[in-house]
């Protein structure tokens, strides 16, 4: 089993690990890591996580000899919503859950990003442990703290940072993960390559076969150089004050894209075409070479993701929603961008001509 520390600056009892191995739920003793804070679990999961693992996670914790009860929500981004929060705390009230109680959010990034936000606001806060479900949870919401959920006005826009106390992160839940699921997590894995890590790109190029058939070692060290790419910008950067932005490599023309699309196109999906975009526009201002702008390109095609915006979705109206984005500053769109693969910077440089240009050229 793989272990990679969070080290955050703030304090040491900030500091968490994140446990990464095949079937880790049926060994002994892997959520010793929280076993001395609490008096009793709740397993916060959805509908379609809890039938296929709900059972066996709920039997492994009972081996703390500890209380343990389970809080379903419905599957589903509508389950990150306010009215959730309330439904979940008032379960937990009636549950007579305490500050020296630990949620336990088992399942993708909904179930983690609405756990954590109730964690991080019950009783002024209580802890919590992720055990991611989905890839994109894996490789991505479950590392960071980032917690929240979504408003009639926009995504992601009541939260916190909350830090869990440990990441258990289970390869044998991959098995079950839809094809559209798994392609999300590929999305974020390849940006990681793109904006992070020359190594990983090169490894994501030649191991393409095995990583299509869900092979448990490739996944392993996939998730594993995915996570350790974030947790080191984490560290670094835990409030997104500024490096943290380089994650949203690929995100300012793919949220644009997955709205303009009215989530016609999945994150995955929107995010490629973002990449590509991202990296045509570092082509266009002369930072990356078109060599390597033709390998992203080529790796994206490879794992049988869109490269080019599908036709029916308006240039200005793309334009409009990137203005809203809410990680402007200013007014002025910041855009992450490449100087070669695994070499990001972030600049509001960019004109917002050459954006219109390159919207146009991936169209149809
Ligand atoms: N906090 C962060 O830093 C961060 C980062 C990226 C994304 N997010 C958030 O994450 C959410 C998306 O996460 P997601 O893609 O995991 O979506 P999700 O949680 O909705 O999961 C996708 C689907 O897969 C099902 N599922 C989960 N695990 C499964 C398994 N092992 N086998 C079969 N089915 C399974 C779920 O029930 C759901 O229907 C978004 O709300 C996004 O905003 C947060
Ligand atoms: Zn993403």
């Amino acid at each position: 089993m793989e272990r990679i520390r969070v080290t955050l600056e703030k304090s040491y009892k900030d500091s968490y690990e994140i446990f990464i191995g095949e079937d880790i739920m049926g060994r002994e003793g892997w959520i010793t890591t929280v076993k001395n804070h609490a008096d009793r679990y709740v397993i916060i999961t959805d509908s379609e996580v809890n039938p296929l693992y709900g059972e066996m996670v709920r039997e492994k914790v009972r081996e703390t000899a500890r209380p343990v009860d389970v809080i379903e929500i419905p599957a589903g981004e509508s389950s990150k919503s306010v009215t959730t929060v309330l439904d979940v705390v008032r379960q937990l009230i009636r549950l007579k859950v305490s500050r020296k109680s630990v949620l336990i959010a088992l399942g993708g990034g909904v179930v983690g990003d609405v756990t954590g936000f109730i964690a991080s606001i019950y009783m002024r806060s209580i802890p919590y442990v992720q055990i991611p479900t989905t890839l994109l949870a894996q490789v991505d919401s479950s590392v960071g703290g980032k917690t929240g959920v979504d408003l009639p006005e926009g995504k992601n826009l009541l939260g916190t940072f909350y830090q869990p106390k440990a990441v258990y992160i289970d390869l044998s839940f991959l098995k079950t993960l839809s094809d559209k699921d798994f392609a999300n997590g590929l999305a974020e894995i390849i940006k990681y390559g793109i904006m992070g890590d020359h190594n990983l790109f090169e490894f994501l190029e030649h191991e393409s076969d095995g990583i299509k058939k869900r092979n448990p070692s490739l996944m392993k060290s996939l998730v594993g150089r995915s996570c350790k790419i974030k947790a080191d910008i984490v560290e670094m950067d835990e409030k997104e004050l500024g490096l943290r932005r380089i994650l949203n490599f690929g995100h300012t023309l793919g949220h644009a894209l997955e709205a303009v699309s009215d989530y016609t196109l999945f994150h995955g999906e929107a995010v490629s075409i973002g990449m590509v975009g991202a990296a045509k526009i570092s082509h266009t201002l002369d930072y990356l070479n078109n060599a390597s702008y033709q390998r992203i390109v080529d790796l994206i095609k490879h794992y049988h993701l869109p490269t080019r915006i599908p036709a029916g979705l308006d240039t200005a109206q793309i334009m409009a929603f990137m203005a809203t984005d809410k990680k402007a500053v200013g007014g002025q769109l910041h855009f992450v961008l490449v100087k070669k693969i695994g070499a990001p910077f972030v600049t509001p440089e960019v004109p917002a001509g050459v954006v219109k240009e390159t919207i146009e050229e991936l169209q149809g």
